[in-house]
């Protein structure tokens, strides 16, 4: 790459939510929204983008290859061999896939082994630049190109390398798919509450604060391990120390790890389908 990545063109390929986020997060951190240029098949969604954010937009895919130094892959999995067909990547530094589940081995086949493929799986809280982004490096891949990933994905949030890509199934349970578990966790707290005779909103406000709070004092002193903290705010015999009794006689830690293992099997098998 012989521009600086904040000189750099960043191209995407499918304008949907994912490509929308990062786009964002681009923006926010201060990128030339001149310097991004986004295609899509229908033209509703890059006009609304175009319009929120000053970015340049076509609906002919081959325009994002011949203007950007790296290319965001961001349509569905299953439109990702159609959307890449014919295109000529020859000018352009590396390309990242964002698609789930799709292996290095089939983008490097889809793009006719003509550019560098990282494969990246983002989160939705990416949308907003809370995300948590897993990265794998095909061979081809520079550290140049792996800085770009970087710089991309340090815009909307976090991200972290693994070095097998058999990881990204569980970069995907721990990270794609995890919101929805703490989702879900919020739920039942929320709907326990309600139970003690709370109105839903209160007890909502209660809950959601709690679990930002609860992830901010985790994230704000990563000196400190979590199990500290949780020892900290247990009193013997108090009232935190009769909950987490409870969760662990339900099994707290067999569920949290059958989870990950369900997660992690389904996207094997839909890597492989
Ligand atoms: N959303 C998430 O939470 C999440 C998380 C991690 C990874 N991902 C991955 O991100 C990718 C995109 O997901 P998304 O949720 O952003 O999907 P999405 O909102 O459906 O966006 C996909 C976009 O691709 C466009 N498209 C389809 N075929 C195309 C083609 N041949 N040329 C150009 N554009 C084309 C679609 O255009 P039309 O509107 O015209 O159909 C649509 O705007 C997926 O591969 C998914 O696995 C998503």
């Amino acid at each position: 790459m012989t521009v600086s990545l904040e000189q750099s063109t960043i191209g995407f390929i499918g304008a949907g939510n994912m490509a929308g986020a990062i786009a964002r997060g681009l923006v926010k951190k201060g990128h030339d929204p001149q310097r991004i240029i986004m295609s899509n098949r229908s033209s509703g969604k890059l006009e609304a983008l175009q319009q929120e954010l000053g970015i340049r937009i076509t609906t002919n895919n081959q325009d994002v290859c011949r203007s950007a130094n790296v290319v965001l892959l961001s349509v569905k999995p299953q439109m990702m061999k159609d959307a890449l067909a014919g295109l000529d990547f020859t000018s352009v530094d590396c390309a990242i896939s964002v698609a789930a589940g799709l292996p290095v081995a089939k983008l490097i086949e889809f793009t006719a082994e003509q550019v560098a493929i990282i494969r990246s799986m983002p989160n939705t809280p990416s949308i907003e630049l809370c995300g948590a982004t897993g990265l794998y490096a095909s061979q081809s891949v520079r550290e140049q190109h792996q800085r770009a990933a970087e710089y991309v994905f340090g815009a909307v949030g976090e991200f972290a390398w693994v070095d097998d890509e058999g990881l990204m199934d569980t970069v995907t349970a721990l990270a794609g798919s995890s919101p929805a578990y703490f989702f879900r966790f919020m739920e039942t707290l929320i709907d326990a509450g309600v139970k003690q005779g709370m109105d839903q909103d209160t007890a909502r406000k209660l809950v959601v604060q709690s679990a930002l709070g609860a992830a901010t004092l985790i994230k704000n002193h990563p000196d400190i391990a979590i199990s500290e903290r949780r020892i900290q705010v247990t009193s013997p015999n108090g009232t935190t120390a009769a909950a987490l009794d409870s969760l662990e006689e339900s099994g707290i830690a067999t569920m949290a790890e059958a989870a990950v293992n369900a997660a992690v099997k389904r996207g094997k098998e839909l890597s492989q389908s």
